[in-house]
C-alpha cells in the first residue's frame, strides 16, 4: 500500500475492499463505534484550509477512538494569518512530531507536500473540486452495505458535478467495478466535463437518466466555486433536476439515495431525504468507521 492516501487511484480493487471490510471491525454489535487504544503514541493534525463538518469531525472522533493525540489544527488563528505558507506549517507540525496530516485544501499542492515531508503521513480530505478519495471510500461502502456488490448496478451521479471532487473521486472508485452504467445528470453548464466521458454516459433529462437506477448520487450546487454565477431561475432547475418523489418512481423500487452533504434541498426534496431510499445519513455514520480504517492502516505501514 501507498504510504499516503493522495487519490482513490492510489489503491487497488483489493486494497479498496480491505478496507471496507476492515471498517467495519470497528462498529460493535450494536452499532457504536469501538474505542481501541491502538496508537496512543501517535499524533493527528486535521488542517483545514476550507470549511468542513462530516469530514474534519469524522477524522477526529475516528483518531481519538483509536487512542491517537488529535490537534484540530485552527487555521484561520494560526501564523498562516501572520504570512506563513501552508509548507511552512506543516513542516512546524511535522518538527513538533506530528505523525499524519490529515489535509484540505482548495489547490491542488498535497502530492508536493508529501514529496517535502516524506516522513509525515498525509490523507487527502478533500483537494479543490479534482478529489475527495475518503468520500470516495465510504461512499463505496455505503453502496455494498445495502446492495452487497458494486458490479452490475445502475448508477446515477446528479447535480453540479464540474465542482464536485466527490464526483471525480466516486467516478475513479467505480472504474475498479464492473458497473452496469454511469449516467450523468444536471444542467448541461454544470456538467461540461462529463458531456464526452469514455465510462458513463451524459443524459439531460433526468427522468430518463433515472430509468432503471440502483444507486442515485445527488449533489448540491457549489456556489462557492463558482466564477461567475450561472444565470439560474431556481424553480426551473428544480424542476428539471431536483430529486423528487415523483422523479424517483422512475427508478427502482429500491434504489438508493445518496448525497455527501450539506443538503441545500435544491438538488433533492425534503420528502426524498427523509423516504427509506434515503441512506444520507448512513453515509455520514460510515464516515468514522472509514476513516478509523484509513487512519489504522496508513499509521500502522
Ligand atoms: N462530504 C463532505 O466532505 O462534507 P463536509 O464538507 O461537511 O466535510
Amino acid at each position: 500500500m501507498a504510504s499516503n492516501l493522495l487519490s482513490i487511484n492510489d489503491l487497488s480493487k483489493k486494497e479498496i475492499l480491505d478496507l471496507i471490510k476492515f471498517a467495519d471491525n470497528f462498529i460493535d454489535e450494536d452499532g457504536n463505534f469501538r474505542k481501541e487504544n491502538l496508537f496512543p503514541d501517535k499524533i493527528i493534525a486535521n488542517v483545514f484550509c476550507e470549511p468542513s463538518t462530516r469530514t474534519k469531525s469524522s477524522f477526529a472522533i475516528a483518531a481519538s477512538n483509536l487512542g491517537c493525540s488529535v490537534i484540530d489544527f485552527d487555521v484561520d488563528n494560526s501564523s498562516v494569518q501572520k504570512g506563513e505558507t501552508i509548507f511552512e506549517t506543516i513542516d512546524a507540525l511535522n518538527l513538533m512530531g506530528v505523525d499524519l496530516c490529515v489535509l484540505r485544501h482548495p489547490e491542488s499542492i498535497i502530492r508536493e507536500l508529501a514529496d517535502f515531508l516524506p516522513r509525515m503521513v498525509f490523507v487527502n480530505a478533500g483537494e479543490g473540486s479534482i478529489s475527495h478519495p475518503t468520500q470516495a471510500l465510504l461512499d463505496i461502502k455505503t453502496i455494498m452495505d445495502h446492495k452487497k456488490s458494486v458490479d452490475g448496478l445502475n448508477i446515477v451521479i446528479v447535480g453540479d458535478l464540474d465542482h464536485s471532487r466527490v464526483t471525480s473521486s466516486f467516478v475513479e472508485g467505480l472504474t475498479n467495478f464492473d458497473i452496469g452504467s454511469l449516467i450523468f445528470s444536471g444542467h448541461p453548464e454544470m456538467c461540461t466535463k462529463y458531456q464526452n466521458s469514455e465510462i458513463g454516459r451524459y443524459e439531460p433529462n433526468l427522468d430518463k437518466a433515472l430509468e432503471n437506477a440502483d444507486v442515485i448520487m445527488t449533489l448540491r450546487i457549489q456556489h462557492e466555486r463558482f466564477d461567475k454565477e450561472l444565470n439560474l431561475d431556481l424553480d426551473t432547475y428544480k424542476s428539471q433536476y431536483q430529486l423528487s418523489l415523483e422523479k424517483l418512481e422512475n427508478a427502482k423500487g429500491d434504489a438508493i439515495i445518496m448525497h455527501p452533504g450539506p443538503v441545500n434541498y435544491i438538488e433533492i426534496t425534503e420528502a426524498v431525504y427523509d423516504s427509506d431510499n434515503s441512506v444520507i445519513r448512513q453515509q455520514v455514520a460510515n464516515g468514522v468507521s472509514v476513516r478509523m480504517a484509513i487512519l489504522s492502516r496508513f499509521l500502522g505501514s
